[in-house]
């Protein structure tokens, strides 16, 4: 991923690039119940869209949504992307306060290109890099979708990434994008594949080097750590999802449905985080919301994956500190 790239990849800059500049993309957002059904279905639990734009209870387990902050934003990722302690980046509010003057086409722009409506660079942690691989009609629903929510004012701190280095890099991502037409149908393991997309599975599941990219041949094989944010503390550790006997191996389908499913109906958030103690990062509750298809079909897409042996710890505490060795 990019964050301990973005220091270094800043030293081999010469020059500060401006963002691409491209039009928004000339969609129209439906307005129909089974679209805006799908598209909270996938912001909620797929995408995961709400999990970062509203604010997270990290008192309990994979940090729940706080119920009645949906779309309003504040939620912050610097400590996540090994960001300077001054960066201010609050997820903002996309709710119809905020986004009510934005056409259909410049909420996708943002979505799939990584432009504000403006036309400045969005930082990648909006994983709009991965939102570019989904269907048109999946992407339109969430616009749908997001034109339902209650609109909320939140007052919200303006960005500032302080360092022009972190500037320069920013400016890097954003670049139009065609995505496919159509949602992979029947085919579970193609069905698979593109919801590991949508839910940026690999963002943290697959190891990234030391420049911050990932690593090839890597892919899914686990270990990368994250501060677990307060009261919980030490690092959670991202763990293999390859069909090795060292990752999901000796998993069987049930049994990685029934993991998520264990996490639904608010169990995750009756799962206290004791000061210092472990706490993941992965948003449980959001993802126990898929169906037992949708989530069937994630682990016959893993399963067809190579094997990858390796041992990851899930959490380490405090005094330990984090696995430097994965
Ligand atoms: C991993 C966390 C994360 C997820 C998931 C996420 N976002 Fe974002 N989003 C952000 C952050 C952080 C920013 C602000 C980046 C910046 O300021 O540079 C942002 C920016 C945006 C913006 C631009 C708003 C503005 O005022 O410029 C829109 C629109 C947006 N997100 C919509 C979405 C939608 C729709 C989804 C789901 C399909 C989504 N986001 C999923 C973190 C996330
Ligand atoms: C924000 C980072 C993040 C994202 C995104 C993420 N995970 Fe995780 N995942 C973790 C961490 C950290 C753990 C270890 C702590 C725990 O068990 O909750 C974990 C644990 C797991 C486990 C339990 C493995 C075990 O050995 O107990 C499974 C299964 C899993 N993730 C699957 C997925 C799938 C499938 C997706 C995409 C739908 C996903 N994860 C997305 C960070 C993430």
């Amino acid at each position: 991923m990019i964050r301990c790239a973005l220091a270094m990849l800043a030293l081999l800059l010469a020059a500060c690039p401006a963002p691409a500049r491209f039009a928004p993309p000339n969609r129209v957002a439906p307005t129909d119940a089974a679209s805006i059904e799908r598209g909270r279905y996938l912001a909620n639990h797929v995408t995961v869209c709400v999990t970062c734009h509203s604010t997270r209870d990290w008192t309990a387990f994979g940090g729940p949504v706080v119920p009645g902050t949906e779309g309003r934003g504040g939620e912050s990722f610097t400590e996540i992307f090994n960001l300077p302690d001054d960066v201010v980046m609050p997820a903002p509010n996309i709710t119809p306060h905020a986004l009510a003057s934005w056409t259909d086409g410049e909420i996708q722009r943002a979505m799939i290109g990584g432009l504000s409506r403006d036309g400045s660079a969005l930082f990648p942690s909006m994983p709009f890099t991965q939102y570019r691989k989904m269907a048109w009609s999946d992407l339109d629903a969430i616009v749908a979708w997001l034109r339902t929510l209650p609109p909320q004012d939140a007052a919200l701190p303006q960005r500032d990434l302080v360092h022009r280095s972190l500037k320069d890099i920013t400016n890097l991502f954003p670049a139009p994008a065609s995505p496919p037409r159509r949602v992979p149908q029947g085919d579970s393991v193609a069905r698979g594949r593109y919801l590991v997309d949508a839910a940026g599975c690999a963002w943290c599941h697959t190891p990234i080097d030391r420049g911050g990219w990932p690593i090839p041949g890597r892919a899914f094989a686990g270990g990368n750590r994250f501060v677990v944010k307060p009261p919980g503390g030490g690092w959670s550790h991202a763990p293999n999802l390859t069909p090795h006997p060292t990752g999901l191996g000796g998993w069987t389908r049930e049994q990685f449905v029934g993991r998520f499913q264990r996490m639904g109906d608010g169990a995750a958030t009756k799962i206290e985080t004791s000061a210092g103690g472990f706490n993941s990062l992965m948003a449980w509750e959001a993802y126990s919301g898929m169906t037992a298809e949708d989530l069937g079909a994630i682990y016959d897409y893993l399963m067809t994956r190579r094997p990858i042996e390796h041992v990851v710890p899930r959490w380490t505490p405090p005094e330990i500190g984090p696995r430097k060795d994965l």
